[in-house]
């Protein structure tokens, strides 16, 4: 039994993500790939999925960010010359966003963009990265600094390769799940504080999993699909991510991802309330689910506000001498808020460390 979700995209093209058990999401795959060139990339932790997926001969990179490079795009280029894919060929990417958002990136470009279908392996990837269509490498300037629109073929997730993801990999990742509660669906929101418990269990219930990971396609397909190019909605998503993104950076990375966008939806909480737009109860509501997740809602102390204002400057998301930050105004409801005066940005950041 699979679950559908359809992406239709204003361009007119439109496509399917399927989840459910992996001998069903086999026989989907097996007519996408058919009479066609493949080629497979997974990494060293992923590379374990494919036979279960009926894929052959992967081509496997080392795991890890650093993997995202223009070096390894184009030793898949490479690759993808050698086996003779052509332009009716395809690239399947069996990983977490990293191997995503390369194999995407390099399905973009050879023979200026040839069909790409997403397997994603890592619960982030299942709820983010692989809908959408944004595919990227990081440069040494910064994280994905290059990149290029381009979207999948179709995208298949089993919930049962979560089983193999390490612990903190999956709770980082409900930190996104939580953001698509807190600012886009209140229902949604209602369900992860029902359901905490069983999801921070270290066996996976793959049925409560398919279930958020639906509800979190659904709710990014929905946003993708009325601003695939990121100029209205689609900002609603980067919720938790300005303070976020400064966080994990001055952290040197070690603050995963996920926590350091729970870490960005506290401050932008508190932001709001500091506003008069969100009640101190809801802030409380919002903090608590994610310490239950085991995720944290404070900056840690060594961190320095002016650093993080500093950083916050710079975010490419950011225009020039303003910071724009993403505000609740109710639990599943945001807007986009210009501060132009940083004291408010710095004292937020002050009162969370
Ligand atoms: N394209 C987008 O819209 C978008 C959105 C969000 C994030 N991203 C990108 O995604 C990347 C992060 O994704 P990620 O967190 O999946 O990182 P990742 O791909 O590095 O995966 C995290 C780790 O988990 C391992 N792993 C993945 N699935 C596994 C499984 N089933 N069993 C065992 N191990 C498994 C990986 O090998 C890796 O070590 C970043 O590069 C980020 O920029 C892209
Ligand atoms: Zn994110």
């Amino acid at each position: 039994m699979l679950e559908k979700i359809a992406v239709p995209l204003a361009g007119g093209y439109a496509y399917d993500i399927w989840a459910g058990d992996t001998a069903s999401l086999r026989e989907k795959l097996a007519p996408v790939l058919e009479n066609r060139r493949v080629m497979t990339v997974a990494d060293s932790n992923t590379v374990c999925y494919a036979p279960a997926m009926g894929l052959e001969d992967p081509v496997v990179i080392p795991a890890g960010e650093r993997s995202k490079t223009f070096t390894s795009a184009a030793m898949l280029c490479g690759e993808a010359a050698r086996r003779g894919l052509d332009r009716q060929s395809v690239i399947v990417a069996l990983g977490g966003g990293v191997v995503g958002d390369l194999a995407g990136f390099a399905a973009a470009i050879y023979m200026r963009g040839i069909r790409v279908v997403q397997i994603p392996t890592s619960l982030l990837a299942m709820v983010d990265s692989s809908v959408g269509g944004k595919t990227a490498v990081d440069i040494p300037e910064g994280k994905n600094l290059a990149g290029a629109f381009h979207q999948p073929q179709t995208v298949l997730i089993s919930p049962e390769f979560l089983q193999g993801l390490p612990v903190r990999e999956r709770l980082g990742a409900l930190a996104e799940v939580v953001k698509y509660g807190a600012a886009l669906d209140r229902d949604f929101f209602d369900f992860l504080e029902e359901n905490a418990e069983n999801l921070i269990k270290p066996e996976v219930d793959e049925a409560l999993y398919l279930q958020i990971i639906c509800r979190s396609c659904s709710i990014k397909a929905k946003i993708v699909t009325e601003d695939e190019k990121e100029s209205g909605v689609r900002k609603y998503l980067n919720y938790g991510h300005t303070y976020g993104h400064a966080v994990e950076l001055l952290s040197d990375f070690r603050l995963s991802h996920g926590e350091s966008v729970a870490i960005g939806m506290a401050a932008a909480a508190r932001m709001a309330c500091l506003q008069g737009m969100w009640s101190k109860a809801e802030e409380d509501r919002q903090n608590a689910l994610l310490r239950k997740l085991g995720l944290p809602v404070t900056i840690p102390q060594e961190m320095s506000a002016e650093k993080i204002v500093e950083v916050m400057m710079h975010d490419k998301k950011n225009s020039a001498g303003s910071i724009t930050l993403v505000l609740p105004v109710k639990m599943g409801e945001v807007t986009c808020r210009k501060f132009t005066d940083t004291d408010q940005v710095r004292q937020v950041a002050e009162e969370l460390r």
